[in-house]
């Protein structure tokens, strides 16, 4: 049965690029499917232990995917360090993966940088964690953007792996279902998750620097949208955002070398759900200053309502624990049906 997975870390402020490359998708998806939401509090200590305000981080979160639009009760919406699952399958899954693997993650290569051997051993296995998150429900669907491309790949592999490694005694304590992979069948007790990275913005980049994405860690706050912001400051931002001389093109193939001009027809589409295609067919030929206070207005108009529930859920963090608390207890039933099965699987002794 198809079921959808993912999860946003607590640090730093949510920004367009995070609710087009993925809350919005996490919205659409209740319709269709089941879908479990999880705020990532443990992998945001990978790259920096001590955080003031984790606590407010994880609740700052919370509110933003109910703001948004996610059902609490249809689906589950938690935040990771409850279900210590997580926890006990990367442990797992760290004995699986290999070093190799980890070492190839351009996340890893980026947030490390040149001292890599003064990294977090965390910070080199956050993929596993990752894994973990997907694979404790055994999701087949996880919906993100372009730069957690890497990473969902990296977690196939290691459910392959996992299934390859022991497949006879998942067949033979009738834990696994029968699954192609490649010219043979396996009997496979994880599935092979599919990324979900689709639409006109998968890739948000910096209003600043068209080469960069859009990030909570960028130090210029002008590179970015943050959901929180209101609309003086979206429309300054967008005003005051990186572009090059030229008229918008009027074929999209005129986008190709103009990155700042594509991201913003990017945003444009996406904000409209609309296709690149049409936005171009309406503004081709028409300067930044006409375009520009049409995509202020359109931002302002997308985001505004969200920001203002966001506050008014905030406000009562005691919903907003409980939402946290409610959903953890259902999603940790989840998992630990998944672990008993892994424990067994590897032949730890359990009750
Ligand atoms: P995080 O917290 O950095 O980002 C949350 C989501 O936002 C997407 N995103 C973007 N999409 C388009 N353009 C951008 N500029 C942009 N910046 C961020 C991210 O791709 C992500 O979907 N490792 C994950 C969190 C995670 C997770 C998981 C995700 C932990 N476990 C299991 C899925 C499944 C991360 O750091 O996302």
């Amino acid at each position: 049965k198809p079921l959808v997975f993912s999860g946003v870390q607590p640090t730093g402020n949510l920004h367009l690029g995070n609710y087009l490359g993925a809350i919005r998708k996490f919205v659409a998806l209740q319709e269709t499917h089941d879908c479990i939401y999880c705020v990532v509090d443990l992998h945001s200590i990978t790259a920096q232990l001590v955080h003031d305000d984790l606590v407010e981080q994880t609740r700052s979160i919370t509110a933003a995917f109910l703001a948004s639009g996610i059902d609490p009760k249809k689906h589950i919406v938690f935040n990771q360090s409850r279900v210590p699952q997580h926890a006990e399958l990367a442990w797992i899954f760290n004995c699986v993966a290999r070093i190799g693997w980890m070492n190839r993650m351009t996340q890893f290569k980026d947030k490390a940088g040149k001292d890599r051997e003064n990294a977090s051993l965390g910070l080199l296995a956050y993929p596993s964690l990752m894994a973990a998150d997907i694979l404790v429900y055994r999701a087949t669907h996880v919906p993100v953007g372009d730069d957690q491309k890497q990473h969902l790949e990296l977690t196939r592999d290691i459910a392959a792996k996992f299934n390859n490694d022991f497949s006879a005694r998942i067949a033979s304590l009738g834990l696994g279902v029968e699954m192609e992979m490649g010219e043979e069948t396996v009997n496979g007790f994880f599935p092979l998750t599919e990324p979900l990275i689709e639409g006109p913005a998968t890739r948000v980049m910096s209003l600043r620097d068209g080469s960069k994405k859009m990030s909570k860690s960028d130090p210029s706050d002008l590179s970015r949208i943050n959901l929180t912001d209101d609309a003086d400051t979206i429309s300054k931002k967008i005003r005051k955002a990186k572009t090059d001389p030229e008229p918008l093109p009027s074929e999209l193939d005129g986008l190709k070398e103009r990155p700042e001009a594509e991201n913003l027809v990017g945003i444009y589409a996406a904000l409209s759900e609309r296709s690149r295609e049409d936005v171009i067919a309406e503004f081709g030929g028409q300067q930044f200053s006409a375009f520009k206070p049409a995509l202020a207005d359109l931002a302002v108009d997308r985001l505004a309502p969200i920001a203002a529930e966001m506050r008014r859920i905030s406000a009562d963090r005691a919903f907003v624990d409980s939402v946290l608390r409610d959903g953890g207890e259902r999603a940790g039933a989840k998992a630990e049906a998944t672990m008993k099965g892994v424990r067994e699987i590897i032949g730890l002794l359990a009750d």
